[in-house]
């Protein structure tokens, strides 16, 4: 029960949350959705009124607000200035705008600070995100890098969210690329992550590798 860090990358609907709560619950480790930390300071950008497009305006306000999340596998809550944003990071208006918000430099230092803490403090924790093997946890226990075919992770994250199958895949795709292309940390796949595809293995089977390369691993 000593130190680990299980680091989770992959595009929207790649099976990256479902694998890293199930897993974490699995070996009793705390778990950090980057993820919602991102979407916590877009809803804070759009609630002031801020244009996510104006980088300057989005690093004050990302630096001014108060963000908290919890870190328990089984229901974590995510506040901003006290108030709880569970729901709305989810919705239509924050995942159009949170690329945007993602790609300004000055708001990843920050939270890829706040991250680093949380990982030291918890010792044993599964992180999930784009950029966790490469800038957030380079020396975490086991690397992981999951991919599933662009249908799958449609189908997935359209029955998620009930919306469309077609809009959900146009978004997916546009996200994906804004994701993969910036200049600020990217995702990216490193070469000392155990790549998994989750279209072929299904969730269960993932997080069961896992557990066995984590044992192997002592
Ligand atoms: O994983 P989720 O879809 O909730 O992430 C929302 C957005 O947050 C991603 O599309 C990406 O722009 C950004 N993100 C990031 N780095 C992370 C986690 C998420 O840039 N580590």
């Amino acid at each position: 029960t000593g130190r680990c860090v299980v680091a989770v990358d992959g595009p929207s609907g790649s099976g990256k949350s479902t694998v890293s709560r199930r897993l974490a619950a699995g070996i009793d480790a705390r778990y950090l959705d980057t993820g919602a930390m991102y979407r916590a300071v877009t809803w804070a950008v759009l609630r002031s009124g801020v244009d996510p497009a104006d980088a300057e305006a989005v690093a004050k306000v990302a630096a001014e607000v108060e963000l908290r999340i919890g870190t328990d596998p089984q229901g974590y809550g995510v506040t901003v200035d006290g108030v709880a944003v569970d729901a709305p990071i989810r919705g239509p208006e924050v995942t159009a705008a949170v690329s945007a918000v993602a790609a300004v430099p000055a708001v990843r230092a920050l939270l890829v600070a706040r991250q680093r803490e949380m990982i030291t403090n918890a010792g044993r924790i599964v992180v999930e995100g784009r950029d966790i093997g490469s800038v957030v946890a380079p020396d975490a226990e086991l690397k992981v890098y999951l991919t599933a075919s662009e249908t799958a992770r449609a189908q997935r994250r359209s029955a998620q969210d009930a919306a469309d199958v077609a809009a959900t895949a146009a978004d997916l795709a546009r996200r994906d690329r804004l994701d993969s292309t910036r200049k600020a940390d990217p995702l990216q796949q490193t070469a000392d992550a155990v790549v998994l595809d989750t279209t072929e293995l299904g969730i269960d089977e993932v997080v069961a590798r896992l557990r066995e390369l984590l044992t192997e691993r002592g």
